[in-house]
């Protein structure tokens, strides 16, 4: 286990919206090279940084075409060894964003496989031996290429799954086990894009969809064992490398595929979203003023994951990432200052999405691009400044709009104001390098009443107290202690924590 990653904050870097260093409206690395002491300066020590490879971008890189080749737009691979270099004379570790389950329907790989005639690369692909045969229980692409049969996506049309192998085999003439040869070979291949990267600097990775990886696996069983023989390549080649998963299921991830992280962020709705996100835009969130939500409900969902990963990895809390609309959508400021209290002082390792420190709108009208779609809204260009395109590019036709409202925040202004959601980040992320009861693998003692929305937790000898409530509330307690943070006026007196409308509390006991 890489010890760094006990003390590690990270920042998401969305790399086409972050900074553009050469005026063509696109974010770049160069551009990201620029702004690493503003990560610095929040006191993050990591980036996730989203896909950089050549690409169509029909899923906005996610759809790979070259593995090995930084996208023209994106700068060069040189450029991003610089990155790694500059970053880690700064103490700022890097992953890149791997996507095994699926390639773009342009990378040569499927360009070969869609051929009649027979490759090395005719099974690195899901493909049915004829195009009559088309399974309704699959995601099946019909009748578009010279080859007789029709081939499984994995996402977007445009992403053909690569092939992995079957778990349970349901048509044998098509399917192949997981250790048909061909299968390995995929793996391998996998191995081999982390071995190039690592080579030449990169920290380890964010992993796509880490859990598409073999079909018919509702268990994840076959799935979690290629990613364990991962883990033993990284353990014994690349020891310091980490890995996170986007799975969403610690047991899974961590306990048996050996990531290090999992997000605890999914699609589907988990503990996250009780706390951050249920209900029709947040109306019944834990963190909602209006206390129509559930702790019990995240309780009951995120201390058995866990009580059992702990020691084997970590579960990683998120502001937002790419996927989802921005928090802002769905709570006031004060409920975000505490939303923020919440995720750095939790176990596990914390991410930030870039804007989400300076409190970034959803941009809920756009027309989509690049595949976002819904998500479109969560990837337009950070805002620095009240310069041109608020600081973003000095081209006339930024990646996306930036926030057009005459009170956008921008780094420059939420810097200036000690009002800000700026200033409880980045306090925050301070109090968790300070302390190490903070980090990711301190105690938790997580308190609360089944109904009841106020409630506390404790780390080692710091107490944290959570009114999320829009009215005064009382927490009954022995606790008492020097304060070390407060959001909103907190009296402790007489066993019991008087907390104003939307409060916190750290406090050393
Ligand atoms: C993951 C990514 C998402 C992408 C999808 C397909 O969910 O976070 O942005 O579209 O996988 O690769
Ligand atoms: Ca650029």
């Amino acid at each position: 286990m890489p010890k760094w990653l006990n003390d590690a904050v990270f920042y998401e870097i969305y790399p086409q919206s972050f900074y553009d260093s050469n005026g063509d409206g696109i974010g770049d690395i160069n551009g990201i090279t620029e702004k690493l002491d503003y990560v610095k300066g929040l006191g993050c020590n990591a980036i996730w940084l989203n896909p950089v490879y050549d690409s169509p971008f029909m899923d906005a890189g996610y759809d790979v075409r070259n593995y090995k080749q930084v996208a023209a737009r994106y700068g060069t691979n040189e450029d991003l060894v610089n990155l790694f270099n500059e970053a880690h004379k700064k103490g700022i570790k890097i992953l890149l964003d791997l996507v095994p389950g699926h390639t773009s329907d342009t990378h040569p790989w499927f360009i070969e496989a869609k051929k009649a005639a027979k490759s090395e690369y005719s099974n690195r692909y899901i493909f049915t031996k004829s195009v009559w045969d088309a399974p309704p229980e699959y995601r099946m692409m019909c009748g578009i290429c010279e080859r007789n049969g029709n081939y499984m996506v994995n996402y977007f049309s445009s992403q053909p799954a690569l092939n992995y192998g079957f778990y349970n085999i349901t048509h044998p003439e098509w399917q192949l086990p997981c250790d048909h040869p061909d299968c390995l070979a995929t793996v391998e291949a996998i191995k081999d894009i982390m071995r190039f990267w690592l080579d030449k600097g990169a920290d380890g990775f964010r992993v796509d969809m880490a859990d598409s990886l073999v079909k018919n696996d509702d268990e994840k069983i076959a799935t979690a064992k290629i990613w364990r023989g991962v883990r033993d390549m990284l353990d014994a080649e690349y020891p310091e490398a980490a890995m996170v998963s986007e799975w969403c299921s610690p047991d899974r991830a961590i306990v048996n595929a050996g990531f290090h992280m999992d997000f605890y962020l999914d699609h589907q709705g988990n503990g996250y979203n009780t706390l951050f996100r249920s209900g029709e835009w947040g109306d019944k969130a834990v963190f909602n003023p209006n206390g129509k939500g559930n702790v019990k409900a995240f309780a009951d969902e995120y201390l058995p994951a866990y009580e059992r990963s702990k020691g084997c990895g970590y579960i990683s809390f998120m502001t937002n990432n790419h996927d989802m609309p921005r928090v802002t959508a769905y709570l006031d400021k004060q409920a975000i200052k505490l939303v923020n209290a919440f995720i750095f002082t939790m176990p596990g390792v914390p991410f930030l999405y870039y804007g989400d420190e300076i409190g970034m709108r959803y941009q809920s009208d756009l027309v989509s691009k690049e595949g976002g779609f819904s998500r479109t809204g969560s990837r337009t260009p950070m805002q620095w400044n009240s310069g041109k395109n608020l600081g973003f590019s000095t081209g006339d036709e930024p990646y996306l709009p930036v926030d057009k409202n005459s009170d956008a925040p921008t780094v420059e202004n939420q810097q200036n104001d000690e009002d800000s959601i700026y200033k409880v980040v980045t306090d925050m992320i301070s109090l968790r390098h300070k302390y190490d009861d903070l980090k990711g693998n301190g105690e938790l003692e997580f308190v609360y009443e089944d109904g009841k929305i106020p409630f506390f937790y404790k780390r080692g000898n710091l107490v944290m107290f959570f009114n999320p409530l829009g009215k005064e509330s009382v927490i009954n307690t022995n606790y008492n202690g020097e304060k070390i943070y407060e959001l909103g006026c907190t009296e402790f007196s007489d066993g019991k924590v008087k907390m104003a409308p939307q409060s916190f509390v750290m406090i050393k006991v």
